[in-house]
Order: C-alpha cells, then sequence, then structure tokens
C-alpha cells in the first residue's frame, strides 16, 4: 500500500470521527456545541481569540490535549518542492501583481516540458508566456473570457512567442479534445469542477505529464462533493459546499482596515440575526446575501432596514440598537470559539482532498507527487500535484 494510501485512510478514519467538530454551521449555534471544550474556550478573550485564530500552531497545541489524533497530522507533512531561483522582473511582467508574479515564477520552476503545453483557465496566459518562453514548446492556453485572451494574444504577440489562446468554456463537451497524449498541461488556480475536468480529461487522453495546482473546492456542479477516487468513492464523507470551503477560510492579513470592516460586518450580520429572530418569532439562522460593502459605512439601524427589507419582513418603528449589538457581541464570540475548532480541521480536509485527486491520477496510471510549489505568503493555495505517464 502507498504512503498516499495510507495516509488517506488515517484521514478519512479522523475527519469521520471528528465530524461533529468541523462539519455544523457556527451561525446556527446559540451554544458551544462541545462541553467538554467549554474550560478552555470559555474563558478565553477576543484578543486572545483573534490571536489563536493567526496562529494555527498554537491552536492546534491548546486543543490537542481534546483531540490528540490530530496530532498524527504532525507526520503526514507535505514536502517543499523547486522554488524560482530569483523573481527579477522582465519589463513584460509590469502588470503582474507581485505575489502572482512569484507564483508563476515557483510554478514555472518545477516544470520541464519535453511535449507542447496546454495551459488550463489561463487568464492572460502570464504562466503559459513564461514556459513559452522557458521550455521552447507551443503553448495554447484554454481562457473563456475574450478580453482576456485578446490581451494575453497581444503580449504574446510582441515577444514573438509560439503561444495561441483557445477562447472556450473549459466546462463544454469539446473542451477534451484540447487533451492529446504527448503533451504537458498545466493548471495554475483552477476553481473545483474546472480543475476536476482538468483531470479527468487529461486521464481519459492519456496526457503524459499533467500539473494542478488546486484552488476553490466548493466551486463544484451540484451541492455535494462526488470523489475522484475509487478510495474517496468507498470513504465518501458526504462533503457539501460549506464543507469544501473550509480549507478556504484562512484570514488573508488585510490591514487594519479591512480587519474593522470584517469585525463590523460579522457583528451586524448577528445583530440583524437576533432581530429576525424576535421579529419572526422563529428561533432559526436567517442568512443574508453578499452586500457591497458601503452598507457598513451607516449605522446598525440602516443596515437592519435594508436586511428586512431584503427578507421581506416589517421595518419596526423603532430599532433598538445598542441592545441587538450587544446580544450580537456575545455571539461573535461564540462563533470565534466554534471557528477555533473548526479550522484545526482546515488542512486535514484540504489534504484529503489532494489526495483524492492524487490517488485518481494512480489509479489511472499515473506516478504522481504532491508538494508546496510557493511560499505561503505569495498564496494559502500552493499545493501542487504533478502527474506523469509511466
Ligand atoms: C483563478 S483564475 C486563474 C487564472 C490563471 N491561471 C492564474 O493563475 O493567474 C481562473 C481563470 O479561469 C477562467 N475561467 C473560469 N471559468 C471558466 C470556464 N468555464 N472556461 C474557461 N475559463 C474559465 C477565469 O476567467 C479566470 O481567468
Amino acid at each position: 500500500m502507498s504512503d498516499f494510501v495510507i495516509h488517506f485512510n488515517q484521514l478519512t478514519t479522523m475527519l469521520a470521527r471528528h465530524k461533529s467538530d468541523w462539519q455544523r454551521l457556527p451561525f446556527t449555534c446559540r451554544a458551544l456545541p462541545w462541553p467538554e471544550l467549554a474550560p478552555v474556550l470559555e474563558h478565553l478573550a477576543e484578543a486572545e481569540l483573534d490571536a489563536l485564530e493567526a496562529s494555527p500552531e498554537q491552536s492546534l497545541s491548546l486543543l490537542a490535549p481534546y483531540r490528540p489524533d490530530l496530532m498524527f497530522l504532525q507526520a503526514m507533512p507535505v514536502p517543499d518542492l523547486n522554488r524560482a531561483p530569483d523573481y527579477a522582473t522582465p519589463r513584460w511582467s509590469s502588470g503582474i501583481p507581485g505575489r502572482k508574479w512569484a507564483q508563476i515564477r515557483d510554478f514555472a520552476a518545477n516544470i520541464s516540458a519535453v511535449y507542447p503545453i496546454l495551459e488550463w483557465c489561463a487568464g492572460k496566459g502570464h504562466l503559459g508566456r513564461l514556459l513559452a518562453m522557458e521550455q521552447q514548446q507551443p503553448v495554447t492556453s484554454l481562457e473563456w473570457d475574450p478580453g482576456l485572451c485578446h490581451q494575453g494574444e497581444a503580449l504574446a504577440g510582441k515577444l514573438s512567442l509560439e503561444h495561441d489562446f483557445h477562447c472556450g468554456d473549459a466546462l463544454a463537451a469539446d473542451a477534451a479534445a484540447l487533451f492529446t497524449r504527448q503533451q504537458q498541461a498545466v493548471a495554475l488556480h483552477a476553481c473545483g469542477e474546472l480543475h476536476m475536468r482538468f483531470l479527468k480529461h487529461g486521464a481519459a487522453a492519456g496526457t503524459q505529464a499533467l500539473a494542478l495546482s488546486p484552488c476553490c473546492y466548493h466551486l463544484i456542479d451540484g451541492q455535494h462533493y462526488s470523489p475522484l477516487s475509487a478510495a474517496g468513492q468507498q470513504q465518501d464523507l458526504q462533503l457539501s459546499r460549506h464543507d469544501l470551503r473550509l480549507p478556504l477560510q484562512q484570514q488573508v492579513t488585510g490591514g487594519e482596515r479591512v480587519r474593522r470592516l470584517r469585525h463590523t460586518e460579522l457583528t451586524w450580520r448577528l445583530a440583524f440575526d437576533e432581530l429576525q429572530r424576535e421579529l419572526t418569532g422563529c428561533d432559526r439562522y436567517l442568512p443574508l446575501p453578499a452586500f457591497p460593502k458601503q452598507l457598513l459605512s451607516g449605522d446598525f439601524s440602516a443596515f437592519a432596514h435594508w436586511a428586512c427589507e431584503r427578507k421581506e419582513l416589517t421595518v419596526p418603528a423603532m430599532i433598538d440598537s445598542d441592545r441587538w449589538l450587544m446580544q450580537a457581541g456575545q455571539r461573535r464570540l461564540l462563533i470565534k470559539r466554534i471557528e477555533l475548532v473548526r479550522h484545526l480541521y482546515r488542512y486535514p480536509l484540504e489534504l484529503w482532498l489532494l489526495l483524492d485527486r492524487v490517488l485518481f491520477l494512480k489509479e489511472q496510471g499515473y506516478r504522481v507527487t504532491l508538494g508546496t510549489f510557493t511560499d505561503l505568503n505569495n498564496t494559502p493555495r500552493r499545493y501542487l500535484i504533478q502527474a506523469h505517464r509511466h
């Protein structure tokens, strides 16, 4: 049995055993769902909760005595792969933000192509362009946004590269025809269904080399995840789209203004939820959709008016903002305590999803490696699956 299979089985057992830790909707909870964790979580003040949230190692060591089987993950490291020797910026890279450039350079440092290259969901084809230069192979970039295709074509034209764009839908049936046997296919940050198709089409075509960095696991067809591998299908964790978002819930440090906006949004959403429970007499969470951030620049009363109208509730004549905001403060702490526990499972769940993809490729006859291609401060979505036909 390969290490991948052993790790996958261990992860499945652990994740299944602790489903009640991570498979829940924190906004719907009115009390801490784990009485045994109350002594350690309930005395934590908000600043301590925020500090723990920012430090996964510290939250793991705080909670490990209560969930000792999480510690075995320490013995399951994913290796660092190649990194680019430098991040020098040629003139043509001027429009690419610094962290994106580092990701592209690092991804490319792991590609050694002996066949023409297919770039899946390419955007402006920055990665494809770099590969066209470095690998001396023709590159075809698939992208469905005509504007991005034109910009990518213009950039390739200026550099006289053998780099073409195929402007089309990766989810259309005819996209499968882009894959051939003698090919290196690459996908950097292709979202859920898009990269699942990439793997299926590549395997069906017998494509020699595949390189994928997945993201947005939750953007799939259907409400539930269908594992790709036979092992995953046998040990299906029945993951909902909400579960699939968990690996992506890493706080991106966004400065003080972003932090304050996030705080206000969470508080006001919860304050509205408290208010609507009283208005409707129904003790059930009522989610609000995403909304423009400028709604957070007024006061809570104006926000509550907007939310009531949105949910077709009669707006009360007087809104006691202090009361609802105080109740929301208590729930905000509760949510942060619950999230601290859920977030222990971000990495195990992402690893499970990655290994499902790895095992699928192995079942299809590929030699497969899994590692990180770039540093965490460039992007948290930094896993690279590479597969070569035997
Ligand atoms: C997250 S971006 C990644 C772009 C590029 N690979 C990178 O890493 O910078 C995903 C790209 O996929 C494209 N895309 C989304 N859905 C698509 C579809 N159905 N067919 C083709 N391209 C699609 C988007 O327009 C976007 O450019």
